[in-house]
C-alpha cells in the first residue's frame, strides 16, 4: 500500500490539484547529481513488484503454449472480455526463447526521449545520441532536420498498435507492410516493443507488424509486452502515488530505463502548453494519435490530451518525475541543451 513515508519516490506525498501548472508556474526540483543509494532502492522496488527482467517481453521461457492472457482493457465496442490464448499459429512461434534483457545486464547511460513540443529548438540531439542506450516512443521522426534537436540513435522503440492501424492501414496489404519495414530502417536495429495484450481488437495488427518485418527482412526485432508486466507497472505506480488508471508510455520507459541504466536522462517530457512564455505544440512533430483519433498539433487540444486523457495524466506523472529527479534517481532535461 502507498504510504508517503516508505515510498522510494513520493516522500513528500502525492501531487495535488494546485500543483498543476500551465507551464510557466511549474515546480521543478533541482538535479543535484545521481544518487546511487536511491537508484538501487528504486530498482529493487520496481524489480520486486514487476519482475521487469523476466516479464518485460513475452518469451517462450515465461509463457506456456495454450496459456490464456487477459488483455488490460475490455473492448467496449464488442463486449469481449479480452482473452487471448497463445497458440503456435498466433504468437508462440514468434516469441524469442528468452528476454534480450539478461539477468544482470545494465547500461552506463540512457536517454529516454518523450515527444513533447518542448524539444523543438532544444539542440539536445548530440547529448541524446551520446548516451549508451536510447528509448523513443511511437515512431517519432528522427535525424535529418530533427537531428539537432532529437538526434537519431534508437535502441528501444515503443509502438502503440494504433500507429500500425492508423498510419499503415492496419497492415492488411503488402504495400503497407513494406512501407512499415521501410520506415523502420530509420531506427536501424532498434527493437520494437508493442502491445498485443492491451486491447484485443489491436492484437492482430501487432502480429502483422511482426510478419512485415520478416517478409521485408527488417533488422528490427518486434517484441511483445507481457500484460503481467504492464499491469504490475501500473500497480507499482498506483502504490507510489499515481492516481491515474494507467502509466503512460513515457512513465513506463522512464521506469524501465531507471531499472536498466546507471544514469538516466529524460528529454521531451513537458506536458504544458507554454515554456517561458513560448507557445508549444503537443509533439515536436505534426501527427498525434490518441486511441483511434488522429490529432494535429494545436495548443487548444493540448490540455485535453495531457490532462483529460481517460487513462493517464502527464501532468501528474511530470510531478512524480520531478520528485525522482530531486532524489537523484534520474535527470529531467528541460529547455535547451548546452
Ligand atoms: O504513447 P503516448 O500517447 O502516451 O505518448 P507520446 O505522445 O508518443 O509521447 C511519449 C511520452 O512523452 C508520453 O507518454 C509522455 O510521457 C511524454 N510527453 C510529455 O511529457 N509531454 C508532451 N507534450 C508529450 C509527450
Amino acid at each position: 500500500q502507498h504510504n508517503g513515508q516508505t515510498s522510494p519516490v513520493m516522500q513528500h506525498g502525492q501531487p495535488t490539484e494546485t500543483d498543476r501548472g500551465q507551464g510557466d508556474d511549474y515546480h521543478t526540483t533541482p538535479f543535484l547529481g545521481f544518487n546511487l543509494t536511491e537508484i538501487k532502492k528504486f530498482r529493487e522496488a520496481v524489480e520486486k513488484r514487476t519482475k521487469l527482467r523476466q516479464y518485460l517481453f513475452v518469451t517462450k521461457n515465461n509463457t506456456k503454449l495454450g496459456e490464456k492472457f487477459r488483455c488490460l482493457e475490455t473492448d467496449e465496442w464488442v463486449l469481449d472480455p479480452g482473452y487471448i490464448r497463445i497458440t503456435e499459429k498466433n504468437f508462440y512461434n514468434k516469441l524469442p526463447q528468452e528476454s534480450p534483457v539478461r539477468a544482470n545486464m545494465s547500461f552506463r547511460s540512457c536517454s529516454v526521449v518523450g515527444n513533447a513540443g518542448l524539444l523543438q529548438n532544444s539542440s539536445c540531439g548530440r547529448e541524446i545520441d551520446s548516451s549508451t542506450f536510447v528509448f523513443r516512443s511511437n515512431f517519432p521522426p528522427i535525424g535529418g532536420p530533427y537531428n539537432d534537436d532529437v538526434g537519431k540513435k534508437t535502441n528501444f522503440l515503443t509502438a502503440n498498435p494504433s500507429i500500425f492501424a492508423k498510419f499503415y492501414k492496419n497492415l492488411k496489404k503488402n504495400a503497407d507492410k513494406k512501407s512499415l519495414a521501410e520506415d523502420l530502417k530509420r531506427y536501424v536495429r532498434s527493437l520494437v516493443w508493442t502491445h498485443p495484450f492491451h486491447l484485443k481488437r489491436y492484437s492482430e495488427v501487432t502480429l502483422r507488424a511482426y510478419d512485415a518485418t520478416k517478409r521485408y527482412k527488417s533488422l528490427n526485432p518486434v517484441l511483445f509486452s507481457h500484460p503481467k508486466f504492464l499491469r504490475n507497472l501500473t500497480a507499482f505506480w498506483n502504490e507510489h502515488g499515481l492516481k491515474a488508471l494507467r502509466a503512460s508510455t513515457g512513465l513506463a520507459l522512464a521506469t524501465i530505463a531507471a531499472s536498466l541504466c546507471d544514469q538516466v536522462t529524460l528529454y521531451g517530457f513537458w506536458p504544458f502548453p507554454l515554456y517561458r512564455g513560448r507557445a508549444l505544440s503537443y509533439h515536436y512533430y505534426e501527427r498525434a494519435v490518441i486511441g483511434d483519433v488522429e490529432f494535429r498539433n494545436k495548443t487548444l487540444e493540448y490540455h485535453l490530451l495531457t490532462n483529460f486523457h481517460p487513462y493517464h495524466n502527464f501532468t501528474e506523472e511530470f510531478l512524480i518525475l520531478q520528485k525522482m529527479q530531486g532524489k537523484g534517481i534520474l535527470k529531467v532535461q528541460v529547455g535547451e541543451c548546452q
